[in-house]
């Protein structure tokens, strides 16, 4: 099979889409070079994306398969680096404590910051403002720190840590931003563990590492502190962000929402989510053994990207799928992933995207982008799409 250098295609992080639908016309399965790997395999079809997603002949456990230039630290101890049962215990011990109780108990103190946060962005001179820092960043980041109780997180060292994470630069040699994030999560934990019981979760996952017959180990700890950190706002900032550009360029949409929020917020979230949401690609799979996809064979310990984004386009599943439609017939999509690794966050990065479209549109009337689509920078990367900064006025 050809490889296909996506590389050579300086405007595919602003605008991937018509290449993938290039890809997917051509198969569903392609082999292709990216910025970080030489040879990767990348599924780009809808059904053989979900497919994968569920398919246990991939490994998330990259320690287990190939030999990856790539350092095992702390932070990826986390259950999105394992596989079952390693997986199914990780998951378990964190999803008793992320209660779709405790998630509801938050929307007041969600609507709370968010109203806090818009006050001070709609106050500011000029009537514009980079909604990525008034509001789609802190908004996650502020929730996730009080859901695990952490309200003194050093949150630009963390931010600074966290996109070279998920989005590196060439500036972070041998990743030393992962290492730098793992010491100063183990000193969070480390201060967390010394102040005492607390009714948080990161409290609740100390102590059942006290109380329990199971325990997470100080490692897993300082993972799942990275993995629901990390994953906790580097997606829902650009739910928001991605959200709220796809209106303002469609002004039928916005106006439709404008009049209807009660009947439309549900369905505009979830379009925003199948139309350019904020994970690109899911993290990285590893084949078992010999696999064939889509008439394609993929060789035993090959790294596999499947594009949530391609998925989300495919015109077999969404009839016109480059149209924007908020009242689209409801119908799953794929971008909080699926199977066992579904996102554990997605109710909670549901409610904080209604809250904050919602109260955007309702408090900031004639909102509108304030620069040229084509000057945004965007996030490097094929794992989170996103703008670094959305200037918009009012
Ligand atoms: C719009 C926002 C979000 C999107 C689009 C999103 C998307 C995803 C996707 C696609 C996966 C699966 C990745 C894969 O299989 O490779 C995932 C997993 C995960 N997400 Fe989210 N996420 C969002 C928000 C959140 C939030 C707010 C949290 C936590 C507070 C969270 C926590 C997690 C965790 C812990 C996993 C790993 C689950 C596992 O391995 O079993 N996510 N997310």
């Amino acid at each position: 099979m050809p490889l296909v250098d996506l590389r050579d295609h300086e405007d595919f992080t602003a605008n991937p889409y018509p290449y993938y639908a290039k890809l997917r016309t051509e198969g569903p399965v392609h082999r292709v070079r990216t910025r970080e790997m030489d040879e990767v395999w990348l599924v780009v079809g809808h059904d053989e994306a979900r497919a994968a997603l569920a398919d246990p002949r991939f490994s998330k456990d990259w320690r287990q398969i190939g030999d990856w230039d790539y350092e095992s630290t702390a932070v990826s101890h986390n259950m999105l680096e394992t596989d079952p049962p390693h997986h199914t215990r990780l998951r378990r011990l964190v999803a008793r404590e992320f209660t779709p109780r405790r998630i509801e108990a938050l929307r007041p103190r969600v609507q709370e910051i968010t109203d806090r946060l818009l006050g001070a962005m709609l106050a500011a001179p000029g009537r514009t403002a980079d909604l990525v820092a008034a509001l789609a960043f802190p908004l996650p980041m502020t929730v996730i720190c009080e859901l695990l109780g952490v309200p003194d997180l050093d949150r630009e060292t963390f931010r600074r840590l966290s996109n070279e994470v998920v989005a590196p630069t060439e500036n972070d040699g041998k990743n030393s931003s992962v290492r730098e994030m793992g010491a100063y999560l183990a000193e969070l934990v480390e201060d967390k563990r010394c102040d005492g019981p607390a009714d948080d979760l990161m409290s609740a996952l100390i102590r059942t590492r006290h109380e329990d017959g199971d325990k997470l180990s100080p490692d897993e700890l300082i993972g799942m502190a990275f993995l629901l950190l990390v994953a906790g706002h580097e997606t829902t900032v650009n739910l928001i962000s991605n959200g709220v550009r796809a209106l303002l360029s469609h002004p039928g949409q916005l106006a439709a929402l404008r009049a209807d929020f009660d009947g439309l917020i549900d369905g505009a979230i979830e379009e925003m989510l199948r139309y350019d949401g904020p994970v690109e690609t899911a993290t990285y799979r590893f084949t078992r053994e010999s696999v064939e996809y889509g008439g394609t064979v993929i060789p035993a310990g090959a790294p596999v990207l499947v594009a949530l984004a391609s998925a989300g386009r495919d015109p077999s599943r969404y009839p016109d799928p480059d149209r924007f439609d908020i009242r689209r017939a409801p119908q799953s999509h794929l971008a909080f992933g699926h199977g066992i690794h579904y996102c554990l966050g997605a109710p909670l990065a549901r409610m904080e995207g209604r809250i904050a479209v919602r109260t955007l549109l309702e408090r900031a009337p004639g909102l509108e982008l304030a620069a040229d689509e084509a000057s945004l920078e965007w996030l490097p990367g094929m794992l989170i799409r996103g703008v670094r900064h959305l200037p918009v006025r009012w």
